[in-house]
């Protein structure tokens, strides 16, 4: 289902990792982790709700990406033609980026499956895409800048808490920071988009409260089957480990809800979030885990 049509590939596209600097506003990064040879059932520092959870996440992006790239494709396309061009490194990196993360979560995610763990999230999407197909292409730019917001929220809370990653195989815990770092780098390209295509606050305002309650509902109901496929939902331990996670004075709510709802104010946004100080860093001291393929 993945795959990397999208990331520029020849090899004298290659260069090593320049200083942030130098480098393009969006490059697009060939992570060097190999995921083929399958990770820990418990990956997550032997956590099972954490692991579940950011397993459940990972389900929904390659099904989720896809959509955010077709309807970014699709609302520049639809701008003038002269500012059609002004926007092309910005899709490039945006696609890029985004492509790269669905072919390494699909790489991730076929892992899950050999686990024994079943992907519903992603055919939940897939028929509410199917559903949407007829609506004007500014609401799938409204609901693809809304979703890049509760990314780029996320992304913040796991840069800059390491204990949602605490004992994590380091493969993967490679593969969160990098994807939260360019989620972070991106955060403003759907809403800029959306501004240029003429979308009104009340309607971007509108696909938030949407999105968030579903992606509350979505991504707790594949968390709780996830835990029930590893046969772990009824263990008293995976729910204090739930309530620490979510809950606790470093979790996941706290982190996160003030953040998230700065979107509903009139006139936010996403560029007023702060950049983790944790991106820069990270883009810093891994520069050996990682190419840039593409700018
Ligand atoms: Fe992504
Ligand atoms: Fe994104």
């Amino acid at each position: 289902m993945s795959d990397l049509s999208d990331v520029p590939t020849a090899m004298s596209d290659v260069r090593p990792a320049g200083s942030p600097s130098e480098a393009p506003r969006l490059p697009v990064r060939r992570l060097r982790v190999d995921l083929s040879r399958g990770f820990d059932r418990l990956w997550n520092g032997g956590d099972a709700f954490r692991t579940h959870y950011l397993n459940a996440l990972s389900m929904s992006f390659p099904v989720g990406e896809q959509f955010f790239i077709d309807a970014v494709r699709k609302g520049v396309s639809l701008l003038p033609e002269a500012e059609q061009a002004r926007w092309a490194a910005e899709l490039r990196g945006f696609v890029g980026q985004e492509a790269t993360h669905r072919f390494l979560h699909g790489q991730f995610n076929a892992e899950l499956e050999r686990q024994g763990l079943r992907n519903h999230w992603q055919h939940w999407a897939a028929k509410r895409i199917e559903r949407s197909a007829r609506l004007h292409p500014v609401n799938h730019v409204a609901v693809t800048a809304a979703y890049e917001h509760f990314t780029a929220v996320l992304a913040t809370g796991l840069l800059t808490h390491p204990e949602w990653l605490a004992g994590a195989s380091p493969e993967l815990a490679l593969l969160w920071r990098w994807h939260a770092v360019e989620e972070s780098e991106h955060k403003t390209v759907a809403f800029d988009v959306y501004r240029a295509m003429g979308g009104s606050e009340r309607r971007r305002i509108f696909w938030f409260a949407y999105i968030a309650v579903q992606f509350l509902f979505e991504s707790t109901a594949q968390t709780w089957l996830n835990l029930w496929h590893a046969g772990r939902w009824w263990r008293p331990s995976t729910w204090g480990q739930g309530l620490r996670f979510l809950f606790g004075a470093r979790g996941v709510w706290g982190a996160s809800l003030v953040p998230l709802m700065r979107y509903l104010r009139p006139g936010f946004h996403p560029a007023q979030l702060e950049d983790a100080a944790e991106a820069a860093q990270w883009l810093e001291s891994q520069r050996s885990v990682y190419a840039i393929v593409g700018e």
